[in-house]
C-alpha cells in the first residue's frame, strides 16, 4: 500500500493550494480528484478571468453560523499575501470594482500558478481518481481509491460545495464529515438569482434586460443583509450583483426590500421638478430611472406618462416615490444549484479548529475551502477563503 504524510481530496482552489504549500514544507502529499481536469471552477470563475481575491477581504465579508471562525485564517493569510504570490508568478491583473482583482488574461493563469506550486512541492497528483471508502486506521487513515489502496497520516477534505453539479460538484465532503460524527449546516444555494411566482412577476417580465443601481436588503437583526449594487431584471426574476449578494442572506418566506433610486431623496426631487418645469411626468421620471422601468412604474401606479408635472398632485408624487424606494417583493425560490456560484452552509465550524481546520472529533482529519460553513460575498472573497483556509491547514500538516 502506498503511504503519504497527507492525502488531499479535491484538486480545486483550496486543495491545490494546500497540497503545494504542504509539499514545499516537506510533506509527501497525494492530491486526488474524481474529475479528469483540475480546478474547473477556477477556469469558469470571474467570467473566465478569475476574481482571485479582494483587497478588502475581512471577516465581515463572510456568512457562517459561527462568524468568528474565519478570523484567524484570514488574518494569517491575507489578500496581500496572495497578491504577492500572483506577482511572483508574473501574472498580470487589474482591479475592477470595490477591491475585486481579476486576471488581465485568463483564469488559466491562476491554475498554472497552483500547478507550479504543487510541482515545486513534489505533490503526486491523480485524476480522474475517485475515493470509494475512507477508514480511520492506526496512525491515520486508509483510503480505497480508483487507483488502489492508500495510507496517510492526515486527510484533507477539499471537495467544495454543491453548486454546478455538471462540472464535478458532489456531496462527498458532507458525507465524509457525517461519517466521522460531524454536524453539517444544511447546504443551500447562494450567490444565485432569485425567482418569483408567475403572478408576482407578470407585470415585470417585460423589463428583462433593464439594469440599474439599487439598495437591496432582507432579513433582520444579525441575519440582515444590505447591499448597494447593480440589479438586473430577467424573464424569470431578478439577478445582477445586488441579487446575487442578497441571495446568500435570503431565507424562504422572507421579503426583499428594494430602493430603486438609492442616490436620491426622490420625493424632494420630484417636487422640485414639478415646481420648475411643465415636463411630462414620464420624461421627468425617465431622467432618474431607465425609461422602460419608469414607464412600467407609472402604468402600475395608474398615472399617465404624458400628464404635465404641475397637474400631478403632491400626494401622487409622494406615493410614486414611495413605491420606487420601498418596493417589497417575495421571492418564491432560487435558480438552484445549476446557477449558484457557491454553497452556503457546510461542515459546522464549531467542531473544527480555527487554527488548523482540523476536526475536533477525528484527529488528523481537516476540512478546507467551500465544504466548510464559511461563505463569502460576491467579489473574490470565496477564493480568499480557499487560500486562507488551505494555508492554515498546510501549516498544521507540517508543524
Ligand atoms: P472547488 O469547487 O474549487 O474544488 C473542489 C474539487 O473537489 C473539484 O475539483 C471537484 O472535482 C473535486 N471533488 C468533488 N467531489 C469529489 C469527490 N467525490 N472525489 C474527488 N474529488 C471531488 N469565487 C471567487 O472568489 N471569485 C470568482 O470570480 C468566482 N467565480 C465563480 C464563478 C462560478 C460560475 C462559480 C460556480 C463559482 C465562482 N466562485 C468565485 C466561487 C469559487 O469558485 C469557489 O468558492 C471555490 O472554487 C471553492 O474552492 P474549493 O477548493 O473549496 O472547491
Amino acid at each position: 500500500m502506498q503511504t503519504f504524510d497527507a492525502v488531499v481530496i479535491g484538486a480545486g482552489a483550496a486543495g491545490l493550494f494546500c497540497a503545494g504549500i504542504a509539499g514545499q514544507r516537506g510533506a509527501r502529499v497525494l492530491l486526488l480528484d474524481h474529475s479528469p481536469k483540475v480546478a474547473e471552477k477556477i477556469r469558469i470563475s470571474g467570467g473566465g478571468r478569475c476574481n482571485f481575491t479582494n483587497r478588502d477581504a475581512g471577516p465581515a465579508n463572510f456568512l457562517s453560523e459561527n462568524p468568528a471562525f474565519c478570523r484567524s485564517a484570514l488574518a494569517r493569510y491575507t489578500a496581500v499575501d496572495f497578491i504577492g504570490l500572483v506577482q511572483r508568478h508574473r501574472i498580470p491583473f487589474h482591479e475592477k470594482h470595490k477591491g475585486q482583482l481579476f486576471c488581465d488574461e485568463s483564469s488559466e493563469d491562476i491554475i498554472g500558478l497552483l500547478l507550479r506550486e504543487c510541482d515545486a512541492g513534489g505533490v503526486v497528483r491523480r485524476q480522474p481518481c475517485g475515493v470509494r471508502a475512507v477508514r480511520a486506521a492506526p496512525g491515520g487513515f486508509e483510503l480505497d481509491t480508483d487507483a488502489g489502496p492508500v495510507q496517510a497520516t492526515r486527510l484533507v477534505v477539499a471537495t467544495g460545495g454543491l453548486s454546478i453539479p455538471k462540472i464535478g460538484a458532489t456531496d462527498f465532503g458532507y458525507r465524509l464529515a457525517r461519517q466521522f460524527g460531524h454536524r453539517v449546516v444544511e447546504p443551500r444555494p447562494a450567490l444565485v438569482p432569485l425567482t418569483f411566482g408567475a403572478d408576482t412577476w407578470a407585470p415585470f417580465s417585460a423589463l428583462a434586460g433593464v439594469a440599474l443601481p439599487v439598495r437591496i436588503e432582507t432579513g433582520s437583526g444579525k441575519a440582515r443583509g444590505e447591499f448597494l449594487e447593480d440589479l438586473l431584471f430577467t424573464h424569470r426574476g431578478l439577478s445582477g450583483p445586488a441579487v446575487l449578494q442578497i441571495s446568500s442572506f435570503w431565507r424562504p418566506g422572507q421579503p426583499l426590500r428594494l430602493d430603486l433610486c438609492p442616490q436620491l431623496d426622490l420625493p424632494r426631487a420630484l417636487r422640485e421638478a414639478k415646481a420648475s418645469s411643465r415636463r411630462h411626468l414620464g420624461n421627468a421620471l425617465a431622467e432618474l430611472l431607465p425609461q422602460r422601468l419608469a414607464d412600467a412604474w407609472l402604468t402600475a401606479a395608474g398615472l399617465p406618462a404624458d400628464r404635465p408635472l404641475p397637474e400631478v398632485r403632491d400626494r401622487e408624487l409622494d406615493a410614486l416615490a414611495q413605491r420606487l424606494q420601498r418596493w417589497e417583493l417575495l421571492p418564491d425560490g432560487t435558480e438552484g444549484w445549476r446557477k449558484a456560484e457557491v454553497t452556503a452552509g457546510g461542515v459546522d465550524t464549531r467542531e473544527l479548529s480555527s487554527q488548523s481546520m482540523e476536526s475536533k472529533r477525528q484527529p488528523g482529519l481537516h476540512f478546507i475551502g467551500e465544504v466548510v460553513d464559511v461563505t463569502g460575498w460576491l467579489g473574490g472573497y470565496n477564493f480568499q477563503w480557499a487560500w486562507a483556509s488551505a494555508h492554515a491547514c498546510a501549516q498544521a500538516l507540517t508543524a
